[in-house]
C-alpha cells in the first residue's frame, strides 16, 4: 500500500513546522516512518539545491530549473522514499511533484503537459496517496517566511524564490488550487492563516484517517 504523504503550499504556509509535528507525533507511537523534503532529501539532492537556491543563479533558465528539481527527485525516490515504501513505512515528504506543477508548471509558465512527462520521469510515476496542501494568502506567507528569515539568518541570504515577485507567489498558490480542482480526493486543503495548533489538529486528523484506512 502506497503510504507516501506530501505537505504543500506556498512560502511561509508553515507545512515545515507541521510535517515536523505530525513526525513527532507518529515516532511516540511507534509508526514506521520515514520524514524527508525536496529537493534535499539525499546528498545528491543538497547539491542540486545549493544550486538552485543560489542567488547568483538569477539568471538560470525555466527549464533547467525544472530539470534540476526532477533531477534531485529521480535520486530521492530512487534511494529513498520507493525503499521506504517497500518497507510499508509511511514516507512523510515536505514538497514532491505538485510543487513542480506549481512553481515552474504554473507561476514559470512551463505549462503542466511539459511538467507531467518530465515529473513521471524523475518520479517513477510514484504519486502521493495523500496531500495537505496549507493555503493561505500569499501576503501572509511572504510576512511569515520573511520573518523566520529575519530570525534564522542575515535577511540578505534571502533565496531565489522568496526573492520573487508577488506575482510570481500568487501564480503559485493559483497553481496548487487547480491540482486541487483536478484531483480533490488526493488532497485536503487547510486555511493556513491560523495558529500552529489549530493547524496540527486538522492536519493530524487528516494524516490519522489516512492511516486508519490503510491497516
Ligand atoms: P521550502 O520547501 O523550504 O519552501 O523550499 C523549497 C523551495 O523550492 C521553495 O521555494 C519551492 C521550490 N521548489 C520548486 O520550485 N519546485 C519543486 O519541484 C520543489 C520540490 C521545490
Amino acid at each position: 500500500m502506497n503510504k507516501l504523504i506530501t505537505f504543500e503550499g506556498i512560502e511561509g504556509s508553515g507545512k515545515s513546522t507541521q510535517i515536523n509535528l505530525i513526525a513527532r507525533y507518529l515516532t511516540e507511537r511507534n509508526v514506521p516512518l520515514l520524514i524527508t523534503r525536496e529537493p534535499s532529501g539525499t546528498d545528491i539532492g543538497s547539491k542540486i539545491g545549493d544550486i538552485l537556491f543560489n542567488r547568483e543563479n538569477y539568471h538560470m533558465c525555466a527549464e533547467t530549473e525544472a530539470f534540476l528539481f526532477c533531477a534531485a527527485r529521480a535520486q530521492h525516490v530512487r534511494e529513498k522514499i520507493i525503499p521506504a515504501l517497500n518497507s510499508n513505512k509511511v514516507v512523510l515528504c515536505d514538497r514532491f511533484s505538485d510543487a513542480t506543477y506549481a512553481y515552474q508548471g504554473a507561476a514559470r509558465g512551463l505549462g503542466s503537459e511539459f511538467i507531467k512527462l518530465i515529473n513521471d520521469y524523475s518520479s517513477l510515476g510514484i504519486k502521493p496517496a495523500l496531500t495537505l496542501l496549507f493555503d493561505l494568502p500569499v501576503e501572509a506567507g511572504l510576512q511569515r517566511a520573511t520573518d523566520r528569515d529575519n530570525l534564522l539568518k542575515d535577511a540578505s541570504t534571502t533565496d531565489r524564490f522568496e526573492k520573487e515577485s508577488m506575482e510570481f507567489h500568487n501564480k503559485v498558490r493559483n497553481g496548487y488550487l487547480d491540482i486541487l480542482k483536478n484531483e480533490p480526493a488526493r488532497f485536503r486543503l487547510i486555511d493556513a492563516d491560523r495558529d500552529i495548533d489549530a493547524i496540527h489538529q486538522d492536519a493530524l486528523r487528516y494524516v490519522l484517517d489516512f492511516i486508519d484506512l490503510c491497516d
